[in-house]
């Protein structure tokens, strides 16, 4: 069963509370969760992207690479809010434009993204992190002071196994290695129980060890979420690869398999065969 889809009720009851507690009108019955089609942004008249277009499919593990410059952190600027297209469509699912709602709203209709540099609460446990992030989330009724309920403790033990830290729950979140923070970061937005997730070089200063988990974490969370990956470091994208799209000078140069992109000329001339 497909967990993302908008429960089969029809588009005209998405007014109802049921639907929106559900899924706040997030409807991807035709595959797609994300529909980028001829985006435009220029900054000074250079285009960081340059008609790009492109389609996630629900449950879909996406990497992204790509040279310096590329305009792969501009686009997911452009899917959560934070820069506005100057041309082009944004479309979360069939209904939900993106170009029309804030950073905020964008955030609560699902859509979660990890920054590289991981912003946990140091002086909080591993566990109150989660909690707060839990209590952050506006549709959840609760208070920062209310106690847990037992859904909520079990949401959070599920989480912390997920992201490999149930032994380090009482530890304050200052304590933990780089990786481990940036499992935390991961699992805060779990907790807000995002649609699609959006990684930005999430690997980067990782050990070996602690890349190939997160590997593993994100193989685990494809499905459920439908991710985006963007990360230089391409033994990662080699452990984790599915559909690999290559940007370069802000639209797409190719999209395949791993090994399709890696043959490709034009790939292989503007970013791999470096
Ligand atoms: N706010 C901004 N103002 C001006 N130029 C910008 C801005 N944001 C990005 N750019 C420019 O847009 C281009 C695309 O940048 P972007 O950060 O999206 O690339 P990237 O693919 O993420 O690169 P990297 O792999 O180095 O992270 C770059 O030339 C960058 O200098
Ligand atoms: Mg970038």
């Amino acid at each position: 069963m497909n967990l993302l889809v908008a429960d089969e009720q029809p588009y005209e009851d998405s007014d109802t509370t049921f639907y929106r507690v559900l899924q706040p009108g997030l409807d991807v019955t035709h595959g797609p969760i994300l529909y980028l089609d001829d985006i435009s942004v220029s900054f000074d008249g250079f285009k960081a992207l340059n008609k790009l277009t492109l389609t996630i499919d629900a449950g879909e593990l996406r990497c992204v690479i790509g040279p310096n410059g590329a305009g792969k952190t501009t686009m997911m600027d452009v899917i959560t809010g934070k820069t506005r297209p100057d041309s082009g469509t944004a479309f979360f699912g069939q209904t939900i434009d993106l170009t029309k709602l804030s950073e905020p709203q964008i955030a609560e209709a699902g859509i979660g993204r990890k920054f590289q540099k991981p912003t946990v609460f140091e002086r909080h446990s591993v566990f109150e992190n989660l909690e707060l992030a839990m209590k952050a989330d506006k549709r959840v009724q609760t208070t920062l002071f209310a106690q847990l309920d037992s859904a909520q403790q079990d949401r959070i033990a599920d989480t912390l196994r997920m992201i490999g830290l149930n032994e380090h729950a009482a530890r304050l979140a200052g304590r933990l290695s780089h990786g481990q923070k940036q499992w935390l970061e991961i699992g805060m937005l779990l907790m807000q129980e995002p649609k699609l997730l959006l990684l930005d070089e999430p690997v980067a200063g990782m050990t070996d060890e602690e890349t190939a988990r997160t590997g593993e974490l994100f193989l685990t969370l494809a499905g459920a979420h439908s991710l985006i990956v963007v990360e230089h470091d391409m033994d990662f994208i080699a452990q984790i690869a599915r559909r690999v799209t290559v940007l370069h000078e802000g639209s797409v140069l190719a999209e395949g398999t791993l090994s399709a992109v890696q043959e490709d000329e034009r790939v292989v001339e503007v970013y791999l065969g470096r």
